[in-house]
């Protein structure tokens, strides 16, 4: 097999800081015999010189342990552990870093988080639980063999392809967050899932196991509908890969969402997408996706003003003032769209000038008419948005006279 090595790549990838981290964890490993490397979706992006969201350090053996010497040696600051899973967060020279062990593990709960079998396997064997053979490429860190690529699993020629495949027949069974792993690198690197790959991909999606991890399958939406927007989700769609969260058949909304999204920013755009879904699929607003208070009430209020039928500006005024931008996008995809834009464009900037203190002010009691009184001022000001505040004075204390 011809060594590949990516010195030039990791030369011009890393800035000096990370260069003299790594060369720092390269001595001191060689000093206590340990192999490092970095792996996964940081070999994936120094290939492709995309940026990268995590370092990660595979220590082949107990990465805690390593960590730990590090920290002896050198200004280290451990900052999370979990020895579970044999992994450590630190902080060198500000920059942070996780290290993590050599794990092998087995899925005797499909769908769910897998059981560690054993920390400090050997490479290959931590190289072969990953879900992409793109993501399972490795770039040695030890003296000797440094920046030579290890590629046990052809990534390498996927990654040139641009192909997304999963390392084995039983990926998506274990672990069907895969699916949708699946789907944010394909739109991310622009790469195809491969043929097999999409096949075992159908072949899942019409038996889903529903007893899963739905924790992992939210994380990973809210990554991937969050990340990305119309292109995805009409993926999610036509490859029904909606299925690991609903059972009803979807279709897609006429209507660019995605413009409506770069539009108006919501904080949650990936809320906008699974409250599509959500409005039509009681389940999905169960506790299965463990969805957050404010996360459910988005949706269930879409839900509720989805079949109201608001036609006059008080109405939708009233209805929509108090709704988080997300609910209204999803109304606004889900049929109304008139009234949504209608509020967000116009009547949203409608604002009373007059308050309760001015009531009191003018000498009237404290009443439950105040709040009619003020409603009836803002229907006035809806047809006439330029009113002024003596305007709105005058209309108010015509409404509220004859009974103070
Ligand atoms: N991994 C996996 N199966 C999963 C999740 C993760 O095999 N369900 C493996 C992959 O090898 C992946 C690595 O763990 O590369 C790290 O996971 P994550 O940080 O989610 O992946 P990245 O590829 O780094 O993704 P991103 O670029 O979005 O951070």
């Amino acid at each position: 097999m011809n060594i590949i090595n990516l010195y030039e790549n990791y030369n011009s990838y890393f800035d000096a800081g990370f260069k003299a981290i790594f060369e720092l964890c390269s001595k001191i490993a060689l000093k206590n015999g340990y192999q490092l490397y970095l792996i996964g979706g940081l070999v994936r992006d120094l290939l492709l010189n995309q940026n990268s969201l995590d370092i990660d350090i595979t220590v082949e053996g107990d990465a805690i342990k390593f960590a730990r010497i590090l920290e002896s040696e050198a200004k280290v600051k451990i900052l999370s552990v979990h020895k579970n899973f044999g992994t450590i967060k630190v902080e060198i020279n500000g920059k942070k870093i996780d290290f993590a062990s050599t794990r092998s593990e087995t899925y005797p709960k499909k769908g769910h988080l897998p059981h560690v079998d054993r920390i400090g396997c050997n490479l290959k064997e931590d190289i072969f639980r990953r879900d992409f053979t793109v993501n399972a490429l490795a770039m040695s860190l030890n003296q000797g063999s440094f920046a030579d690529l290890i590629d046990y699993a052809d990534g390498l020629d996927d990654l040139k392809n641009k192909k997304i495949r999963v390392l084995h027949a039983k990926s998506f069974v274990d672990d069907p967050t895969r699916i949708i792993r699946a789907l944010k690198y394909s739109s991310r690197l622009g790469f195809e899932i491969e043929e097999n790959t999409l096949k075992l991909q159908e072949t899942y999606l019409k038996n889903v196991n529903y007893d899963m991890c739905n924790k992992r399958i939210k994380n990973e939406l809210k990554k991937t509908l969050n990340e990305y927007s119309q292109e995805i989700f009409e993926k999610f769609i036509n490859q029904k890969i909606y299925r690991l969260i609903s059972q009803k058949e979807f279709k897609i909304p006429q209507i660019g969402i995605e413009n409506l999204i770069a539009k108006y920013k919501p904080k949650h755009p990936w809320l906008v997408y699974l409250g599509l879904i959500a409005i039509f699929e009681s389940d999905v607003l169960s506790d299965k996706l463990e969805l957050t208070k404010n996360e459910k009430d988005i949706i269930l209020n879409a839900k509720r003003l989805y079949n109201s039928n608001l036609n006059e500006d008080f109405e939708i005024y009233k209805n929509f003032m108090a709704q988080k931008l997300e609910t209204l996008l999803i109304l606004a995809i889900s049929g109304q769209e008139k009234q949504v834009l209608h509020y967000l464009e116009d009547l949203a900037k409608v604002k009373l000038s007059i308050n309760g203190k001015d009531l009191l002010e003018l000498g009237f009691q404290p009443s439950k008419l105040f709040g009619e009184g003020l409603d009836f001022v803002l229907k006035e000001k809806l047809k006439n948005p330029h009113m002024k505040k003596s305007q709105e004075l005058e209309i108010i204390k015509d409404y509220l006279n004859p009974i103070a």
